[in-house]
């Protein structure tokens, strides 16, 4: 399954592959299995159907309590995604709801969410905390994290967004001076990543410079919500930073397209938070041309994208944006897990990746998005066994 000038898919006819200990240690022809592995296991026929990599989400936000049912029902009759960001409404609202949670509850919230992905053919995810946005409540939801990373199939890699915004009530500096003095350096064991909102409802260029360039000293991978509901500089600092992703690029430039292409920063494009607050298409043409690699998202979160399926995500990257089949194929699995820094892991299948595939009923992968809404996954196969729901 290595993709190749014929075939940028890699597809094998009739193919099998071998997997032991969570990890893939053969794949070919499936006339060839018996004579070239040493079969010792369970045997899953996938009785013809199309098998590909599990697929891989590269921004997530799967921790939280609460409902902004009503915000959607006011957006779709008009009211800007911004207007609902003031006071005790918004991100705001989503962050009460989930400090007054407890563990239990939000990890039960959360293991829904696990499975949600594995029944829509996720096996990996990128999942951001910010709606704790104090010390102990980033730290509830981290440890959250690692517990539905503990009892889930899903692979989870947990990034620290405390700069999602600065919560209600409290005073720009001192939230600032708590990110860089106490959380950045508490939270390094327990996250991956560090991300940021670049914009004039979060934080400033030169917050989000100060921060990501900190949290990048710390060790700390990036990545940036950059340009998503106005220009900004977020796409600059994600370049100079060289993080992992600059997330969302709606109002990205030509110039920033470049530069992030030259840093070797990935894009990861969130079609679902686009559709729901009206926004623009991103400049996918610049990207292309700056062959800058494009990820494709679902951006769970409860205001702009309360979904768990990258099927759907892919569905509406082709429709609303022209992206093509196979850009958005590939954009949610081998560059979204480029930008995980799980190249040769996962969303590939070969020796030494992970052995995390479904089992689809379609005509061929090119035809995932073809199916709008509706999952089609057969199976899920996480760490080399089927996975169940819990
Ligand atoms: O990716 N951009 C910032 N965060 C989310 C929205 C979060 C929310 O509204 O709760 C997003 O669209
Ligand atoms: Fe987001």
């Amino acid at each position: 399954m290595l993709p190749s000038a014929d075939d940028p898919l890699g597809r094998i006819t009739d193919g099998a592959l071998a997997a032991r200990s969570g990890r893939v240690v053969w794949v070919g022809a499936d006339r060839d299995l018996e004579s070239q592995v040493a079969l010792d296991g369970d045997l899953l026929d996938a009785g013809g159907a199309c098998v590909m990599p599990g697929l891989v989400d590269a921004h997530t936000h799967p921790v939280f309590a609460g409902s902004r049912a009503d915000e959607f029902a006011e957006r779709v009759s008009g009211l800007t995604y911004q207007a609902q960001q003031s006071g005790e409404r918004g991100i705001a609202r989503t962050v009460r709801a989930t400090r007054e949670a407890d563990v239990a509850t939000l990890l039960d919230l959360a293991e829904a969410r696990a499975d949600r992905f594995l029944a829509n053919g996720t096996t990996t995810i990128e999942a951001k905390t910010g709606y704790g946005l104090d010390l102990d409540n980033e730290a509830k939801l981290l440890d959250v994290l690692r517990k539905v990373a503990e009892r889930s199939r899903l692979r989870v890699m947990p990034t620290f967004l405390g700069a999602h915004v600065v919560p209600p009530g409290v005073d720009r500096q001192a939230y600032l001076r708590s990110l860089i003095d106490e959380m950045l350096p508490a939270f390094k064991p327990w996250a991956v990543f560090c991300d940021a909102w670049c914009e004039a409802t979060a934080f400033t260029a030169a917050e989000t410079r100060t921060l990501l360039a900190r949290a990048k000293a710390l060790g700390y991978l990036l990545r940036v919500h950059a340009a998503q509901l106005a220009p900004g500089e977020g796409p600059d600092i994600a370049a100079e930073l060289e993080a992992s992703s600059a997330d969302h690029l709606e109002f990205a430039t030509p110039a920033q397209i470049k530069a992030l292409a030259k840093a070797g920063t990935v894009a990861v494009l969130c079609p679902g938070a686009n559709f729901t607050t009206h926004g623009p298409r991103p400049p996918i043409d610049a990207m292309r041309d700056a062959g800058l690699p494009m990820a494709i998202a679902s951006d769970l979160n409860p205001g702009t994208s309360n979904s768990e399926s990258l099927p759907l995500a892919m569905s509406l990257a082709c429709v609303q944006w022209g992206m093509t089949p196979l850009e958005v194929l590939t954009g949610a699995t081998r560059h979204a897990a480029r930008s995980l820094n799980l190249d040769g892991l996962a969303g590939c299948l070969q020796p030494g990746s992970f052995a995390d595939c479904i089992v689809l009923d379609v005509e061929n992968p090119e035809a995932i998005p073809y199916y709008v809404g509706v999952n089609r996954v057969i199976q899920t196969v996480a760490g080399g066994a089927v996975w169940e729901p819990s």
